[in-house]
């Protein structure tokens, strides 16, 4: 194993001079991350301490040195990331703020590895608790989505297909219906948060290293559950933030839906978002605006732009480290930033909202859009679906509400037969009630308070797993935390 030089006006002085030649220009403020990388402090003192120790236990550091380096970093934390020196990123602002403490030999803290491996093994530890932040969003909304579903049952409303009335249902089917949506966002969350979690540490600047490095025992010590197996990949690779990014953009995609129907629903009266969810106008005394979703909506298109910022970053770059991967994090941060916060504030929104139960059901029965349950009842008495629906066609051509009479009339033309050969008049009046429309369609997954009382007991339990799972993603962060912080207090 190569030993570190010890003579101690060596590489460490080398390092300054190299580095004085070569950031000192105009362009030093455009080289810098430093500011940016306030995001991955905590991250670099949590690398910096799984490295060191990994060091001294392999020999390749001195077990009082590592304790001196060890014990600047916690100054160092404790002094916070404003109180850095200057430094080309955080990376070198830390260990040089380490060498201003220890002297040359805080300069051994870099061995055996590169910024390359330090900066990707930063960023997948800061997201893995971004990640489990927005993860913890989800189920939020999803947790106010089911209360509503629980408390609106029975509250029948109107369905839209391309905006029009379409067929009644509940204000319970259209929560369940983005429950169900968000717990997909949940579970590529988690499925992101796994490709997250392996370290590139102890690949170097991508090359490997001659040092005896322990790459398992520093993945231990930071809590990752692998190792990245191939050290070029392990520093090049950026397709887990494209990953994440995407996946946001899904669930804000989604997001947008949801508040898009309650502008709508607030529009026609159905729905009344609460005032600390809404705004009024500078100039408009009376209004009530439900500006909080519209901005929810909105971030839709930021994160839309977080993720083509980073595609177009990342393509093309060759193999292995590249300086262009610096920009790459900013856009994932502000995309996972952006989309927690309307995750959190379309739940807060949703849970606080007011049904208008009267104006849904008065709603709910417009535009004939009991329709196709007469159709329906006519096919189940033996008329051709295709036929049935013909003489609900022509019954809605006459009166966009309608009645039996209507539909009497329209069987005779189209059939030359009473509607009453195939139903009898409480059955067709019944189909035209939009509550009895509703309590009729029980198929699996559907509106009726049966079948929707069941989609409840499953997204209660699937939220109970997803939560667990949540819990013990954090446990485990939290014991990795503390065996780190343990192991570095046997040194200093
Ligand atoms: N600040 C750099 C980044 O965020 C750290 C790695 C610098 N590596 C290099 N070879 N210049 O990517």
């Amino acid at each position: 194993m190569p030993e570190e030089p010890t003579d101690e006006s060596g590489t460490d002085g080398d390092s300054v001079v190299r580095r004085e030649r070569f950031s000192g220009g105009p362009a030093r403020g455009f080289l810098s991350s430093l500011a940016a990388d306030e995001r991955i402090f905590a991250a670099d003192l949590a690398v910096d301490r799984a490295h060191v120790v990994m060091l001294a236990e392999q020999g390749i550091v001195e077990a009082e040195t590592a304790g001196e380096i060890l014990a600047a970093l916690d100054d160092i934390e404790a002094a916070g990331h404003d109180a850095l020196p200057d430094g080309e990123d955080v990376h070198e602002a830390i260990e040089t703020a380490v060498i201003d403490r220890v002297g040359p030999d805080g300069g051994r803290m870099h061995t055996a590895r590169s910024r390359n491996d330090e900066v990707a093994t930063c960023i997948r530890y800061r997201l893995r608790e971004d990640l489990l932040d927005a993860i913890e969003a989800t189920l939020e909304a999803r947790g106010a989505l089911i209360e509503t579903a629980e408390a609106e049952g029975e509250t029948v409303m109107p369905g839209f297909t391309h905006l029009q009335p379409a067929q009644p249902t509940t204000v319970a089917h259209w929560a369940l219906s983005y429950e169900r949506a968000l717990a997909r966002e949940t579970a590529r969350l988690f499925d992101a948060y796994e490709r997250t979690n392996q370290s590139p540490l102890g690949a170097a600047a991508f090359a490997g290293t001659p040092f005896d490095v322990d790459r398992e025992r520093t993945a231990e010590l930071l809590g990752f559950d692998g190792v990245m197996a191939n050290t070029m990949d392990a520093v090049s690779a950026r397709d887990f933030l494209v990953e994440s990014t995407a996946h946001l953009a899904t669930l804000a995609t989604t997001l947008s839906g949801l508040a898009e129907d309650v502008v709508l629903y607030a529009n026609k009266g159905y729905i009344e978002v609460d005032d600390a969810y809404a705004s009024t106008s500078s100039i408009m005394p009376q209004k009530k605006n439900p500006d909080t979703l519209e901005l929810v909506r909105a971030r839709a298109g930021d994160a839309a732009a977080g993720l083509n910022g980073l595609l177009t970053t990342l393509k093309g770059l060759p193999r292995a480290y590249n300086r262009d991967l610096q920009r790459a994090g900013g856009h994932a941060w502000r995309t996972i930033d952006g989309v927690s916060e309307a995750t959190e504030v379309a739940a807060g929104a949703i849970a606080t909202a007011e049904w208008n139960d009267a104006a849904l059901a008065d709603a709910a029965g417009e535009g004939f859009s009991t329709a196709t349950g007469v159709a329906d009842a006519l096919a189940m008495a033996g008329v051709p679906f295709r036929t049935a629906h013909e003489v609900v066609a022509a019954a809605a051509e006459t009166a966009g509400e309608t009645d039996f009479q209507t539909l009497e009339a329209a069987t005779r033309k189209v059939l030359d037969k009473s509607l009453t050969e195939f139903v009898d008049r409480e059955t067709v009046e019944a189909t035209l009630d939009p509550t009895e429309s509703v309590a009729s369609r029980d198929s699996p997954g559907g509106p009726a308070p049966e079948a929707v009382a069941e989609q409840v007991v499953t997204a209660r339990e699937d939220h109970a797993a997803d939560s667990d799972a949540l819990a013990e993603r954090r446990e485990t962060r939290a014991k990795a935390d503390a065996a780190l912080q343990a192991e570095v207090e046997t040194y200093v």
